[in-house]
C-alpha cells in the first residue's frame, strides 16, 4: 500500500509509473457480464437475494465446476458471496472456535493472517521454501504441531506456485487423516500457463474450496465470490450470512451469471497474461533477477532481489524513484523472509511489460 500511495503520488506530480504493483486485471469485466448487468439494471428490481445466493447462479458455478473440472458439485453446497474475502470471514466463522489453530504458508495473501487474528484464531506459519517451489506439502504442515485447519492457495499469491493434483491429493488425505478441515483459495484457477489447477472438490467433499469472479472473470469491484462447503456447514454459514451480509450484490449477481458464456474473451486475458510473463520473466532474467519462483499460475513473479539491496522496501521505493517501475515488497506476504523478495504482477498491458523491461535493464547496467 506505501508503493502504492508512492507510485500515485508520482503520477499525481506529473511522473509517469508502470503499475507492476496491482493484484488485479488490467480489463473491465467481459462483455456479456456488463450487458447483463445493464439488463438487470432495467428488468430487475434488485432487492435482497437468498443469503445463499440466487439460486440460478448458484446451478451456474455449479455448471462450471462441471465443464471445466469434470466435478459434479450440487448447487446446494454453493454460497455465493462477497468476493472471496467474504467467503473466509464466512468459512473461518462457521468451521472454528476462538483459539483453534489453523495453518497458512508463508510468503501468502495477508488477508489470511489478518482475518484468522481478528476472530481470536492463531495462524500458524508454515514456512514455504524457495528451493521447494515454495508449496505447501503435508510435510510441512506435519512439522507444525496440532492444527485445527490449513488454508493453502492453488495457484498461490504472490509466488504464481501451482499444486500437482497428487500434491493436493496428499493434502486431504493429511486432512482427513488428523480430523481438521482442509481450504483450498482457488481464486486464480482458469489462469494457468501449463496444466489447469486441480480443484480439490475432485478429491474431497469434506474440503471448502474458495473462488471468486474477481480474478479470471476479471470483475474484482463487483465484489462476488463463492464458496464450496460440506453439507454440514451450509446452515452455520447460511446463519452467519443472513447476519453479516444479508447477501452478497444483487446486480453482480445477475451480471455474474452472464460470465459463464464468456470463456473466450477471458481465455483470451490469459494468453496476454502469458505473452506478458514471458517478456517479464525474460527481461527480468537479463536484468539481473533471475531467482524467481516457479509461476505456473497467477499473474506474478516473486523474485529474489537480495543480490542487490538487504531491504526489498527500500529497493522498491528506489526502483520506483530513479525507473517510474513500481512492485511490491515481498515483507507483505512474508515476515520472515520477505525483505529479500519482490513481487512483480504482470497482469497489465504488454507495452507496459516491454517498457518495464527496459527500464529496469538500464537501471542495472
Ligand atoms: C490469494 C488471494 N485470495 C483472495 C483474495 C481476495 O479477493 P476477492 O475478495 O476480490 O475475491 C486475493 C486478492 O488479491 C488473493 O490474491
Amino acid at each position: 500500500m506505501e508503493v502504492m500511495k508512492a507510485a500515485n503520488a508520482r503520477a499525481a506530480a506529473g511522473g509517469d509509473v508502470i503499475h507492476l504493483e496491482v493484484g488485479q486485471p488490467s480489463t473491465p469485466a467481459p462483455a456479456p457480464v456488463r450487458k447483463a448487468a445493464e439488463a438487470a439494471l432495467r428488468s430487475e428490481r434488485l432487492g435482497y437475494t437468498e443469503a445463499l445466493g440466487l439460486p440460478v447462479l448458484r446451478e451456474a458455478i455449479s455448471g462450471h465446476y462441471r465443464r471445466r473440472f469434470g466435478v459434479a458439485v450440487p448447487p446446494e453446497r454453493i454460497v455465493v458471496t462477497t468476493g472471496s474475502s467474504g467467503a473466509f470471514l464466512l468459512a473461518f466463522l462457521a468451521a472454528f472456535d476462538p483459539g483453534q489453530r489453523v495453518a497458512i504458508a508463508e510468503p501468502g495473501y495477508p488477508g489470511y493472517r489478518h482475518i484468522l487474528s481478528l476472530l481470536g484464531l492463531e495462524a500458524v506459519v508454515l514456512p514455504a521454501r524457495h528451493d521447494a517451489g515454495f508449496r505447501v506439502s503435508a510435510e510441512l504442515a506435519g512439522a507444525a504441531g496440532p492444527l485445527d485447519g490449513l488454508l493453502v492457495a492453488s495457484p498461490a499469491n504472490p509466488t504464481g506456485t501451482v499444486l500437482a493434483p497428487e500434491s493436493l491429493r496428499a493434502l486431504v488425505d493429511f486432512a482427513a487423516a488428523r480430523d481438521m478441515l482442509l481450504i483450498l483459495d482457488e481464486i486464480y484457477h482458469g489462469i494457468t500457463y501449463g496444466a489447469a489447477a486441480e480443484t480439490v472438490l475432485k478429491f474431497s467433499d469434506r474440503a471448502i474450496a474458495i473462488n471468486s469472479f474477481s480474478k479470471y472473470f476479471s470483475m474484482t469491484g463487483w465484489r462476488l465470490g463463492w464458496m464450496v462447503v460440506p453439507a454440514e456447514l451450509l446452515r452455520p454459514v447460511e446463519c452467519l450470512a443472513q447476519n453479516l451480509f444479508i447477501s452478497a450484490p444483487t446486480l453482480s449477481q445477475w451480471a455474474a451469471l452472464a460470465a459463464f458464456e464468456a470463456y473466450d474473451e477471458l481465455d483470451g486475458n490469459v494468453a496476454r497474461y502469458a505473452e506478458n510473463r514471458g517478456i517479464l520473466s525474460q527481461g527480468l532474467e537479463t536484468a539481473g533477477f533471475d531467482a524467481f519462483a516457479p509461476a505456473d499460475g497467477a499473474f506474478y513473479l516473486y523474485a529474489d532481489i537480495s543480490r542487490f539491496a538487504a531491504d526489498s522496501q527500500d529497493f522498491c521505493r528506489r526502483m520506483l524513484a530513479e525507473t517510474g517501475v513500481a512492485a511490491t515488497p515481498g515483507i507483505d506476504f512474508d515476515a520472515r523472509e520477505g525483505q529479500n523478495f519482490v513481487r512483480f504482477s504482470y497482469a497489465g498491458l504488454t507495452a507496459d511489460m516491454i517498457e518495464a523491461v527496459k527500464r529496469l535493464k538500464d537501471w542495472r547496467k
